[in-house]
């Protein structure tokens, strides 16, 4: 990266780490069943909401419990399951409207975060209905209350119930981008792991490596606050604690609840201290072929700690001593070394490829370009990286071609 453009990057994230302190963040409140939301609803006088979910989660009967407790208490729905997997700009106005037409007081999303991101951005219209969606990429560009919003995650792993994070897919141009803004965090987050007893073990898998990126990538960065470090490193513990028991039997229910927490715990990280350019190329590669995410995320991973080189190296040793691979004595490059490793072993153990499907070479200098747009100045990474030698990452993970 040109020194200039390094610099501006660097001053830009300082001064957004000295902000930290006189920004509004906040904890959403803990609840761990759906029977408690009628309370929280009502406390506010709100008796209209609008349920944000995908068609699976409603065929299959998971929103059941939910809507038993809402009309138990009187508290009227109406259910938009059309979300994608990536969600478009499209899900959200149909979802707004659907709020509009019915005269909803709030939001819950209830699902991955897919879902919760959805949610999250028709909260963003309501508040900003002169604004569209991609007016309001980047960061601090709502600005407004959105309507009470209650998150119920059905995977462990995005974080999204407790960040300030959008994520959007442009339906016209494919460009997966963010909006970040302190009134998307939730008001409430239901913890409950009866939400992903069914998680199918693909996706257990992926969600989790994407929590321990969140964690990884939070703890690594130039913009750490003492929580925060604190909160990556017990995710980064819990997760290689239980992410495989929750793999290989769905049931454990001890495995889910730590699972369920140490998202949470990443996703408080990771909305103060940000992500890294992981994430900013698993972004373009969601938007431009649907790639999901943490699936991107758990494939990508050990190539980016290792293009941090030496730069990564000394915060590598402290999350792989979390990770019981390492102890104080062990040199920072041998403790980053089995720190890659791991990330390497956990994704086979759990049928995570080694390589990602469908990446073509002529798409490389778009998609590098959108990572370079949506990573650069903001993610305080330990090596700065311009979107030239981001492309590098696209070919590391693509598969061969014939
Ligand atoms: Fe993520």
């Amino acid at each position: 990266m040109h020194p200039v453009k390094k610099a501006y990057c660097r001053v830009f994230q300082v001064i957004l780490h000295i902000a930290i302190p006189f920004l509004p963040y906040r904890r959403p409140q803990v609840l761990s069943s759906v029977t408690d939301i009628p309370g929280c609803l009502e406390k506010k006088r709100l008796c209209n909401v609008l349920i944000v979910t995908d068609g699976f989660l409603h065929i299959s009967g998971m929103l059941e419990p939910l809507k038993r407790a809402l009309a138990e208490a009187d508290i009227r729905y109406t259910v938009y399951d059309e979300v994608t997997p990536n969600p478009t700009v499209l899900n959200v106005e149909l979802a707004r409207e659907r709020y509009l037409r019915e005269g909803c007081q709030a939001l819950i999303g209830f699902g991955g975060g897919s879902a919760i991101d959805c949610a999250k951005a028709v909260g963003a219209r309501i508040a900003r209905p002169k604004k569209t969606i991609p007016q309001m990429r980047g960061i601090l560009k709502v600005m407004r209350p959105i309507p009470y919003l209650i998150a119920i995650p059905t995977t462990a792993g995005t974080g999204s119930e407790t960040t300030l994070a959008t994520v959007i897919t442009d339906d016209k141009t494919a460009h997966k981008f963010p909006v970040n803004d302190f009134p998307l965090i939730p008001r409430a987050a239901v913890l409950d792991p009866e939400m992903t007893r069914s998680l199918p073990k693909h996706m257990t898998a992926a969600t989790g490596m994407d929590a321990l990126t969140h964690a990884i990538e939070a703890y690594i960065g130039g913009s750490t606050t003492s929580q925060t470090r604190r909160d990556a490193l017990e995710a980064a513990r819990l997760i290689s604690e239980n992410l495989e028991n929750a793999y290989s039997d769905g049931n454990d229910m001890t495995a889910r609840a730590n699972m369920l927490q140490a998202a949470f715990l990443a996703g408080e990280a990771f909305s103060k201290s940000y992500v890294g350019y992981c994430h900013a190329v698993a972004h373009s590669l969601g938007g431009k072929y649907h790639t999901p995410h943490g699936l991107a995320n758990a494939v990508l991973l050990p190539y980016v700690l290792e293009a941090y080189g030496p730069a990564a190296e000394r915060k590598c040793k402290d999350v792989a001593i979390a990770m019981h691979l390492a102890a104080d004595a062990t040199p920072a490059p041998e403790a980053t070394k089995a720190l890659i490793r791991e990330i390497r072993r956990m994704n086979a153990a759990m049928g995570i490829p080694a390589k990602l499907p469908g990446i073509r070479e002529g798409d490389i200098h778009q998609l590098a370009a959108y990572a370079d747009k949506e990573a650069n100045p903001l993610y305080p990474v330990p090596k700065l990286m311009d979107a030239g030698e981001l492309e590098q990452f696209y070919y590391d993970v693509m598969e061969e071609q014939p």
